[in-house]
């Protein structure tokens, strides 16, 4: 299927914005020490590079021997369905959990032993917005700041410039119980700034917001990764991660099944054509007499009444949709060819169906 892998170590640039470092070739790449020692120097290469790093639950293997690295200002994500092992990883690289196997370093110090000077320099946001229920906006950002010791009057400041920033200022003075689950999770987001971090964990930052608030919370992180904090965040939106980040990994059962540049994994279904089919009314059987024709092709139904053919051949796929509609007594209104998707390629990929990657989340 010759997905365009991007081994361990591997310099390509694949960023959306062209070069941000000169890059090595993979003969002359450093090893992981000398690596470290340049980011101590404030000499960024990679801000996270994790090797073979795995995380086993008695005989549950939640993070699978995963390497994979993230540049200093690099928008990073981790993309996978439910229990693909997303949170498993954060908290390996925040050092809330033991590695079973394998090593991580964060900001050039080896995680989890050399935490404590990652700490201050990281911000995170966990899955579940965890303010201070009973402490107002502006307290759950000072509080935090002196968690972190920020400067007295520099608290004040930094607080009052986030609650500007993430559009809480006429409720700072409400208690965070109060908030939307919106606002919540941006003050959530907020509290993770307060120490002007260089490296930001973001654990599903828009789940369960609404349209706006998840766009809303999506600038901000576009902000960030603009003034060059590295982000590195998972989600299971294929198309977050398609508008946020520069590059994903596809996280699938612990083990990554591919990562690249949004646009290099479309590339996986390059010169495979899309086919998009709009049927009347949904017709459920047309679906299988369409793919018992096109074994060769993948079906797909992102909607209702909506089939997608990916791969291959374009006038067997034409006859077969004809044949399929004769048969199911299915009505087709229009067919259409498409540029591939991410959705397209993370199936192509991962052969997982649609549906595990459009799970709601409500939390
Ligand atoms: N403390 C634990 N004990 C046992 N199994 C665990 C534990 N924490 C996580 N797991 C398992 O590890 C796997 C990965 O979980 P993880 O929470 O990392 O997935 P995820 O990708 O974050 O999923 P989600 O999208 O639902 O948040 C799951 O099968 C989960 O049940
Ligand atoms: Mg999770």
């Amino acid at each position: 299927m010759g997905y365009p892998a991007v081994p361990p170590g591997s310099p390509t640039n694949l960023g959306r914005n062209g070069p941000r470092v000169k890059e090595a070739s993979p003969n002359e790449a450093p090893e992981l020490g000398a690596v470290d020692t340049m980011l101590k120097r404030g000499k960024m290469e990679w801000a996270i590079r994790v090797e073979g790093l795995t995380k086993a639950y008695r005989d549950l293997v939640a993070v699978d021997h995963i390497s994979f690295q993230v540049r200093e200002g690099e928008l990073f994500g981790l993309l996978g369905p439910n229990g693909a092992g997303k949170t498993t990883t954060i908290r390996l690289l925040t050092g809330l959990l033991q590695p079973s196997a394998g090593r991580a370093s964060v900001l050039g110090y080896q995680v989890p032993s050399e935490i404590v000077q990652v700490k201050k320099k990281i911000g995170v946001v966990p899955e579940q917005s965890n303010v201070y229920e009973e402490l107002t906006v502006i307290e759950n950002l000072l509080f935090m700041g002196r968690l972190y010791g920020v400067p007295r009057r520099k608290r004040r400041e930094r607080a009052e410039e986030l609650v500007e920033t993430f559009r809480l200022a006429q409720r700072k003075k409400s208690p965070a119980r109060s908030l939307s689950r919106g606002m919540r999770r941006a003050l959530t987001v907020a509290c993770a700034l307060m120490h002007n971090p260089r490296l930001l964990f973001l654990d599903e930052p828009t789940a369960g917001l609404d349209v706006a608030a998840a766009r809303a919370l999506r600038d901000l992180i576009q902000g960030l990764h603009r003034q060059g904090v590295t982000v590195f965040l998972t989600t299971h939106y294929l198309e977050e991660a398609d508008l946020l980040c520069e590059r994903v990994a596809i996280l699938v059962r612990g083990r990554i099944a591919a990562s690249g540049s949004p646009a290099e994994l479309k590339k996986a279904t390059q010169g495979e054509p899309v086919i998009e089919v709009r049927l009347e009314k949904p017709v459920a059987r047309f679906q299988n007499s369409l793919s018992l024709r096109l074994p060769g092709a993948l079906t797909t139904a992102p909607n209702p009444g909506v089939l997608r053919i990916v791969g291959g051949d374009p006038a067997q796929a034409l006859e077969a949709l004809f044949s399929s509609a004769r048969e199911t007594g299915a009505r087709i209104v229009a067919v259409n060819t498409l540029q591939p998707t991410l959705e397209e390629a993370f199936l192509k990929i991962t052969g997982l169906s649609p549906t595990i990657m459009a799970k709601e989340k409500t939390r």
